[in-house]
This record gives C-alpha cells, sequence and structure tokens, in this order.
C-alpha cells in the first residue's frame, strides 16, 4: 500500500515525545522531513529517526513531495502554519488549541474550505479507546436525561509522566528574535501587546486557552450538546465554571499547579438511571488509557472498561485515525467544532476579567 508521506512543522517537545514515535510505528505512514528553526534539533532527530531531510523554512518544507502536515509548533503560529500548508494542498493535523481566538479558527476554515481541506486537531482524548467504547454503550442504553456533568482537572507536573527517562528530549540553545508580525494577534478584544509575555503561559488567556481546551472539549464531547458559559471565577488560581448545556448544569475545576508532581483528570456524568466516572491517565503516559467506570441505577459498578496494552495509547490511536483518514480520503474537518472550544475559552476569560 502507498505510504502517507510525512512534513513535521515544529519539533519540539510533543514531536520528539509523542508526534514522530507514534507516526514511526504505523506501517502506513513514512516521515520525509522535519522543519524547524532549531536546525540541531532537526539534524539530531533526522539522525535518530532516521528521517531523510530537514530544513527551516515552512516554504521549503511545502514545496517537498510530501502528502500531509503535522503542525506542532506553538499556538500563536498555527494560524500562518496551517494556512500556508492548505495553499499548498497539504492534508493537515494540527495540535490543539487549532489557533489563538475563534475567530481566527473562522480564518481557518475559510482557508480549509477553499483549499477543500478537511482539518484534523489534535484533542488526542477524544481517541481514548475507553472513551469510544464509552460513547457506544451510552447511544445503546437508556440512561435517562443527564443531571450533570463535572470535569476536575488538576494538571501538574507529572503530565509527562516521566517520558524523559524513556526518551530524552534534544537540547537546544537555538532561539530566534522574537517577532511578533508572524504570529496570530488575535483575540482582538485583549488589550496588550502582543510581545513574548502575550505569548507564554504568563498571559493568563493562553495559559487557559493551550490548557483548558482539553477540558472544554473532552465536556462537549461528552455532553453531546454546546454548553453556555453562567459564571467564571478564579481564586487562588483555581478556576471554577458553571456552564448550562441545554438545561443541564455542569461544573469545570481547572487548576494549572506544576509545583505538584500529579496529575489529576476526573470527569463524572450523572442521569436518571447512570452515573459514569472516567479517570483520564497523564497525556504522555503511553502504557496508559482512560479508566471508565459505569454505575448503574442503584449503585453498583456494573462496568469497568480498563485496558492494559500501551499499544492503546491515545496519541498512537490519534495518529492511527490521521493516517486512515488521509489514505481513504475522508475529508472531514474538525475545525468548526475546535472554533467552539476557543468561544468557551475566550467566554470564560471575558467573564472572570469582566470584559
Ligand atoms: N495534546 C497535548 O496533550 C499537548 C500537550 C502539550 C502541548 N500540546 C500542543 O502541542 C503544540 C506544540 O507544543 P510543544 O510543547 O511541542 O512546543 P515546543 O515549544 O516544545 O516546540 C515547538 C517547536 O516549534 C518550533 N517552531 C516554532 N515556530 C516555528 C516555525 N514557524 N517554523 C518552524 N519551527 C517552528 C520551535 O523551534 C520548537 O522547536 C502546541 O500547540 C501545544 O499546545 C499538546
Amino acid at each position: 500500500m502507498k505510504k502517507v508521506k510525512i512534513g513535521i512543522i515544529g519539533c519540539g517537545y510533543m514531536a520528539q515525545m509523542a508526534h514522530i514515535p507514534c507516526l514511526k510505528a504505523n506501517k502506513n505512514a513514512e516521515i520525509v522531513a522535519l522543519c524547524d528553526f532549531r536546525e540541531n534539533v532537526t539534524a539530531e532527530l533526522c539522525q535518530r529517526w532516521n528521517i531523510p531531510d530537514r530544513t527551516n523554512s515552512v516554504d521549503e518544507l511545502l514545496a517537498m513531495d510530501i502528502d500531509a502536515v503535522y503542525v506542532l509548533t506553538p499556538v500563536q503560529w498555527h494560524l500562518s502554519n496551517i494556512t500556508a500548508a492548505l495553499k499548498a494542498g497539504k492534508q493537515v493535523f494540527t495540535e490543539k488549541p487549532a489557533a489563538m481566538s475563534g475567530a481566527s479558527v473562522l480564518e481557518l476554515k475559510k482557508a480549509a474550505d477553499t483549499a477543500g481541506i478537511g482539518v484534523s486537531v489534535g484533542y488526542m482524548k477524544r481517541h481514548e479507546a475507553n472513551i469510544v467504547a464509552l460513547k457506544k454503550i451510552q447511544a445503546e442504553s437508556d440512561w435517562g436525561k443527564m443531571l450533570f456533568i463535572r470535569t476536575h482537572s488538576f494538571i501538574g507536573e507529572h503530565w509527562n509522566a516521566a517520558i524523559e527517562d524513556l526518551i530524552t528530549p534534544v537540547a537546544s540553545e537555538e532561539s530566534p528574535v522574537f517577532d511578533a508580525a508572524p504570529l496570530d494577534p488575535a483575540p482582538a478584544w485583549l488589550k496588550a501587546e502582543r510581545d513574548e509575555t502575550f505569548y507564554s503561559f504568563d498571559n493568563p488567556y493562553y495559559a487557559l486557552l493551550d490548557t483548558g481546551c482539553h477540558s472544554v472539549n473532552l465536556l462537549r464531547h461528552l455532553a453531546a450538546s454546546e454548553p453556555e458559559v453562567q459564571s467564571a471565577r478564579n481564586m487562588s488560581e483555581v478556576k471554577l465554571v458553571d456552564f448550562n448545556f441545554s438545561g443541564t448544569p455542569g461544573v469545570m475545576e481547572f487548576c494549572l499547579n506544576f509545583n505538584m508532581d500529579r496529575w489529576d483528570e476526573v470527569t463524572e456524568l450523572y442521569f436518571e438511571k447512570a452515573s459514569v466516572r472516567i479517570l483520564t491517565p497523564p497525556p504522555l503516559d503511553m502504557q496508559a488509557s482512560a479508566v471508565v467506570e459505569i454505575y448503574s441505577e442503584d449503585g453498583t459498578l456494573h462496568r469497568n472498561i480498563q485496558l492494559e496494552d500501551n499499544r492503546q495509547w491515545a496519541f498512537r490511536l490519534q495518529t492511527d485515525a490521521f493516517i486512515e483518514k488521509v489514505l481513504t480520503g475522508n475529508n472531514s474537518s474538525d475545525l468548526e467544532d475546535a472554533g467552539k472550544d476557543i468561544a468557551i475559552i475566550e467566554k470564560i476569560h471575558k467573564i472572570e476579567k469582566g470584559v
């Protein structure tokens, strides 16, 4: 079978720890070239993974004989990288979040529609085997009305599950001079200078966008309905957000605390006749899958779907799904859906800051 030829833009942490290994594990994919500003990084990665070509120019990468592009740069680059890839007629996988604002995602959607290409966005939790199984069981069951949905996401330093013990990231002193011109300037309502701090976790909007988008995306996926943000507050760095999912209350408890060496993410759904608890693992824990417990009407645990097979790592399943999508000519797009997460993040930040 013909292999999907891949070019990667942005060869930092996620490329090195998740996407390159997963693409290498897929027998229908072939990484043809790497692109990064940091030339010592691409040089070492090409050697480590036996990848034939590399460049520091996005245009050069896009001129190569590749079918699809992985956009693994920080979110402020996604608008320009994805637009360029679409103009070059390449299939696109991008890490989340799709862009800096809902308005930028709309621009991407226009570019994708013009190119006739469906962009995939990297919400790997949707590929968790047990979450896929849960959605199927839910569709086949009569659990009655959903009464409440909650996510508790206290994100700590253990997000990478000590993966550096297995894969050493390539060290680099190279760093390009900051230039805001090519970066996504949005959202327009956020009145701040577009300097290096703006595009960092020191900007609370950026931090919430970059990390909280996973929680919002998973909540929407599980609730299968669109929430209104009713209230949002931030006290001692803990965010408490109230949602209204078409008459069903929802809550997001969210905290970024990299002093805590732990990953603590629980999502719960309560129905009239059942309840569900989902424990999602640290994202880079390649040995773990989400644990899903389904409790029946009388409160007894009647399903505990657990997998212990590291080939079920959500990132691997996500890679396999993207390669399959390209091979089968499936043109579905995640952009519209991904734009909804960002619109919600914008709303939470606006309410919190009284904008
Ligand atoms: N799915 C997840 O759980 C998860 C976890 C962490 C990060 N992410 C996402 O992954 C993406 C990348 O994050 P990361 O932590 O790997 O970032 P990183 O900073 O480690 O790596 C980014 C790389 O891109 C390069 N780069 C930036 N702009 C470039 C350009 N225009 N051309 C060429 N190279 C360029 C940088 O030199 C760097 O090597 C972000 O969107 C982030 O939100 C996802």
